[in-house]
């Protein structure tokens, strides 16, 4: 019998089609679906359905029913279920892969009364295109894993370099400072060394006058009195030895304040000079309180919690000190209308944490990040020169310690120092 047209195209179509009855017997395979199966079944037409492709039986069941009775078409993406067909591919995905991804229609076939006599399924090999987005989506995953090592490594770097400028900053400036500094400190040296000595000639020259002037008013006839007075009046003398120790203790009072601008500009600057030792932390905190003494009004509690036995730091008495005075200065500084200064100190292994706690005016956060940096001060002109805290961080690299800042504005600011134990160096 000659095949009509259309059985031909059907046979040469490239979708595996395959039709069932409703008691699921295959009543069509055309050659596409034959061929492409990897199990040997010699004559499908007959068989049923469920017992050819066991492995898949329940899918199928549950998808043929669904369309007898809804009278719908049903699919079933490759994404989902690959491989319900055992095939293969024409266009296999790699050497090992061989099997047929496939996408699966299932079409209801109705009578002239509209009933569902059929089912028929088009098997179509979509291997290429899921190759491709296979491909594709593990491409994308290693370029996601690629991204997120280049963002990890983006925020490392950044923080490396942060910490770079910060410390090449402290060291331009260390260096710069170190220079104006030793210019500075001799002028400054005699400036107020000799206006100590002024002070000691003034007052005595200011003594002298005053007993001159009083023996001549005891003494003198009525004119020389007279004119002694005009002098003194033309000349503004009274006012003169008022105002001239004045004058004087308030310059004094300015060369000090040149003087510790200068120490901590000298500070500032990495001092190799000294040498390493064991520092006693607490001979170090009391000597420090002594010096701040003056700072330490009625308003402010001292309260210190130090383990008994002495804690011995691995470092430079003169950097710890100066540490202490700066970071304590601060707190003192912090609590002008009162508060409590907490000093707690602990040992840990061959760690030393050292708390200082203050309840002053804390620190704002967008301040945080800068009070290390040089200059950086929220004091009035005058007040602070803004160094303190920069020769802190100096100290605390110096040291290979650590430092951390925790603070609130309003309720105050506590630091942290990690110190190294001084080790007894072996002989
Ligand atoms: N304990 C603290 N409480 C509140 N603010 C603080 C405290 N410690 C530091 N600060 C803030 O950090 C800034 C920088 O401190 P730093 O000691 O470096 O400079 P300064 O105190 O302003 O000046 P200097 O120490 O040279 O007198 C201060 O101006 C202040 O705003
Ligand atoms: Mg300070």
């Amino acid at each position: 019998m000659e095949k009509s047209e259309f059985e031909r195209v059907i046979e040469q179509l490239p979708i595996g089609a395959c039709i069932i009855n409703q008691d699921m017997t295959i009543t069509f395979a055309n050659p596409t679906f034959l061929g492409g199966l990897t199990i040997r079944q010699p004559d499908l037409v007959g068989q049923h359905l469920l017992s050819v492709f066991e492995e898949q039986a329940r899918f199928l069941k549950r998808k043929i029913d669904s369309v007898l009775i809804l009278k719908n078409p049903s699919f079933s993406y490759w994404q989902q279920r690959p491989h319900v067909f055992p095939m293969r591919s024409s266009r296999p995905i790699t050497g090992d892969e061989s099997q047929m991804y496939q996408n699966v229609q299932f079409m209801p076939l109705s009578n002239d009364n509209a009933e569902v006599t059929h089912v028929s399924i088009f098997v179509t090999d979509v291997t290429a295109e899921a190759s491709y987005f296979i491909q594709q989506s593990d491409l994308k995953n290693v370029l996601e894993e690629e991204h997120q090592q280049l963002k990890a490594l983006h925020q490392e770097l950044k923080v490396a370099q942060k910490q770079m400028l910060q410390s090449e900053k402290m060291a331009s400036i260390g260096q710069l400072a170190a220079g104006v500094a030793h210019e500075i400190n001799n002028p400054i040296g005699f400036v107020s060394s000799n206006l100590e000595t002024l002070k000691d000639y003034a007052l005595k020259l200011i003594k002298t006058t005053q007993t001159q002037k009083k023996i001549i008013v005891k003494q003198a006839e009525e004119r020389f009195i007279k004119l002694l007075e005009d002098v003194y009046e033309r000349h503004g003398v009274d006012f003169i030895v008022e105002d001239l120790p004045e004058l004087l203790d308030e310059s004094l009072n300015g060369a000090e304040r040149v003087k510790k601008i200068v120490n901590s500009l000298r500070d500032f600057a990495l001092n190799d000079e000294e040498g390493w030792a064991e520092v006693d932390l607490y001979a170090e905190i009391e000597s420090t309180l002594v010096v701040l003494k003056n700072e330490l009004n009625y308003k402010v509690q001292v309260e210190k919690d130090l383990p008994q036995e002495p804690v011995f730091i691995d470092g430079k008495a003169g950097k710890i000190r100066q540490l202490l005075f700066n970071v304590i200065l601060n707190s003192l500084q912090a609590m002008s209308s009162g508060g409590t200064l907490t000093i707690d100190c602990k040992k840990n292994g061959d760690k030393i944490t050292l708390l200082i706690k203050d309840t002053g005016a804390g620190i704002a956060e967008s301040d945080l990040e800068r009070i290390f940096d040089p200059f950086f001060t929220t004091k009035e002109i005058g007040q602070g020169t803004g160094l303190g805290l920069s020769e802190v961080y100096t100290i605390i690299e110096e040291h290979e310690a650590g430092i951390d800042v925790l603070s609130k504005e309003g309720e105050g600011t506590c630091f942290t120092f990690v110190f190294n134990t001084f080790k007894a160096p072996l002989n």
